[in-house]
C-alpha cells in the first residue's frame, strides 16, 4: 500500500503545526506511525479516502464520535448547502438558532433556556461561567473529561497529576494562571465518598459539580441520583457533560435513559454531524445569569451549525438512530471478546456500546494495538481499539469487519507466542496517553 502523499503531508505538519494537528485524538501517533494516513481526500457513508487514493472501511473513531449519522450525510449536507445558498452569515441572525433551541428545550422538557457555541470544551467553559456567575462562587468539583480550558487544567495546578484519572497521564497546566489553584477539584464516577469529602472541605465555595452521566461504566446504583440530590443540598449548580455521551444511545442527552435531571447539559460531537455546534441548555434562571456576564461571540451567529443540527436531529428522530447505534455497538462488544477467546487473546472491553473500545491485557499491549491498526489498514480498514457506531454502519460492514479482526487476532497471538510483535511494526509503538511531539 502505497502512502507517500499522506505521509508527506504528515511531515509539512509536524514542521509548520505544533503537536502536528488541533486534536490530540486524531495524531497519526495515537494509531500507528509511519502507517495510519493520518489525512483524508474524501469521506462518503463509512468510507474514508486517503491522500494517495487508499479508500478504507471506518471501524475506528468515525470523527471521535462527531459523524453519529455517517459520512457527508445527504440530509443533513443538502441542509447545510441550502444554508450556504441562502447566506451563512449576515448582519442579521439566523431563525435556525431559534428552531435549534425550541427543538432541544422540547426534547429536554426540564430545560427552559439555550446558548450555543460551537465546540465541545468552548461550551463547558460557558456552563461553568453560568454556574459561577449564578452561585457567586469560584470552585468546581468534576469528574471526567471536559476539555483543554484554563477552569479544567487547572486540577493540576499543584498536584503531582490530578487529571491523571480523568484525562492523561503527563498533561502539563503550563500556560494556566496558578492563582486557579485548588478552584477544579477531581473525583472518580461511582466513588461518592470522594465527592462527599470535597463537600464537606467546600460545601460554602462551591459553583458546581460537573460529570458525564456515562462513560465507561455503568453507574452504580443511586450514583446519579446521589449526586443529584448532594448538589441540590449544597446549592451548586450540576451540570451534566453530554458532549460524547449524547444522542449516542437516544434522540437526546443520556441522561433521560436514567431518569436524572441537570441543572445544565451541554452537547457538541453528534449534535451537528460533524459541523461545528454545541448547545449549552437549562432550567431558566441559571440560565438567565449569562446575562449577568459576558458571554458572546461573532462565529456563534453563523447559519452552518444549526442547520445541520437541526437536520441531524431530525434525522437522527426519525430513524430512531440511537437503536441502530446501540445495535452495531453491541455486535462489535461481543465479536471482540467472542474472536478474542477463539484465538486465545486476553481483552479487557468496555464502553457504552456506541462507544466502544477494548485494551490487550498484556504488557506490551502498546505494540499488540500498533499492529493490530498497522494489520487492520493493510485489509482496507481504519480501525484501532475505539470504536464509534454510525448509523451509515450496517450489519455487513460489521462482518466483514470481525472476519478481519478473527484473521488479525490470529495473527497478533501467534507473533505475541514467539515474542515477534515488535520485529513486525513498521513503525514505532503508538504513543500512550500525551507526549511532547518533536
Ligand atoms: C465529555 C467531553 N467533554 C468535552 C470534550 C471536549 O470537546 P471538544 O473536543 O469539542 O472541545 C470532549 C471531547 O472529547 C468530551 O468527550
Amino acid at each position: 500500500m502505497n502512502i507517500s502523499k499522506s505521509i508527506n503531508m504528515q511531515e509539512r505538519a509536524r514542521k509548520r503545526i505544533p503537536g502536528m494537528t488541533q486534536l490530540l485524538s486524531k495524531r497519526p501517533d495515537m494509531f500507528a506511525p509511519g502507517v495510519w494516513p493520518g489525512y483524508y481526500s474524501k469521506a462518503k457513508g463509512v468510507e474514508v479516502w486517503d491522500l494517495d487514493g487508499n479508500r478504507y472501511l471506518e471501524m475506528s473513531i468515525s470523527g471521535i464520535g462527531a459523524n453519529i449519522l455517517g459520512y457527508a450525510d445527504d440530509d443533513v449536507d443538502d441542509a447545510v448547502h441550502e444554508a450556504i445558498n441562502t447566506g451563512s452569515s449576515s448582519s442579521l441572525n439566523c431563525p435556525e438558532e431559534v428552531e435549534l433551541a425550541d427543538l432541544l428545550c422540547e426534547i429536554h422538557p426540564w430545560a427552559e433556556k439555550v446558548r450555543l457555541s460551537r465546540t465541545g470544551g468552548e461550551a463547558m467553559v460557558i456552563a461553568v461561567r453560568i454556574a459561577r456567575a449564578y452561585t457567586g462562587k469560584d470552585k468546581v468539583a468534576f469528574c471526567g473529561y471536559h476539555g483543554w480550558h484554563d477552569w479544567y487544567l487547572s486540577a493540576n495546578l499543584g498536584t503531582e497529576n490530578a487529571l491523571g484519572e480523568h484525562l492523561l497521564p503527563g498533561l502539563s497546566p503550563c500556560g494556566v494562571p496558578k492563582g486557579l489553584t485548588g478552584t477544579a477539584l477531581p473525583f472518580r464516577y461511582n466513588d461518592i465518598e470522594e465527592l462527599k469529602n470535597i463537600i464537606s472541605k467546600n460545601k460554602s465555595e462551591l459553583a458546581a459539580i460537573i460529570m458525564e452521566p456515562i462513560r465507561g461504566a455503568q453507574p452504580k446504583p443511586g450514583f446519579l441520583e446521589e449526586v443529584r440530590s448532594i448538589a441540590t443540598e449544597t446549592g451548586a449548580v450540576f451540570i451534566l457533560d453530554e458532549i460524547s455521551a449524547g444522542f449516542r444511545m437516544n434522540t437526546g442527552g443520556a441522561h433521560m435513559l436514567y431518569g436524572i435531571e441537570p441543572d445544565i447539559a451541554v452537547f457538541s460531537k453528534a449534535l451537528g454531524n460533524g459541523y461545528p455546534i454545541a448547545a449549552i441548555i437549562g432550567k431558566g434562571d441559571i440560565m438567565e445569569s449569562a446575562q449577568n456576564s459576558f458571554i458572546s461571540s461573532t462565529m456563534w451567529t453563523e447559519r452552518i451549525g444549526p442547520t445541520a443540527a437541526l437536520a441531524t436531529i431530525k434525522k437522527h428522530r426519525s430513524v430512531d438512530a440511537g437503536k441502530h447505534l446501540m445495535q452495531i455497538g453491541k455486535q462489535i462488544q461481543k465479536g471482540w471478546e467472542m474472536l478474542a477467546e477463539k484465538n486465545g487473546l486476553k481483552l479487557n472491553v468496555g464502553g457504552i456500546p456506541p462507544a466502544s473500545h477494548f485494551s490487550f491485557k498484556y504488557e506490551n499491549s502498546q505494540a499488540m494495538k500498533t499492529l493490530f491498526v498497522q494489520l487492520m489498514l493493510e485489509k482496507g480498514f481504519l480501525a484501532s481499539t475505539l470504536f464509534y457506531a454510525m448509523y451509515a454502519h450496517k450489519d455487513s460492514h460489521v462482518k466483514q469487519y470481525l472476519q478481519a479482526v478473527d484473521e488479525v487476532f490470529a495473527k497478533i497471538f501467534t507473533l505475541n507466542q514467539k515474542g515477534e510483535i515488535e520485529k513486525q511494526l513498521k513503525g514505532l509503538p503508538a504513543s500512550e496517553g500525551f507526549k511532547r511531539l518533536t
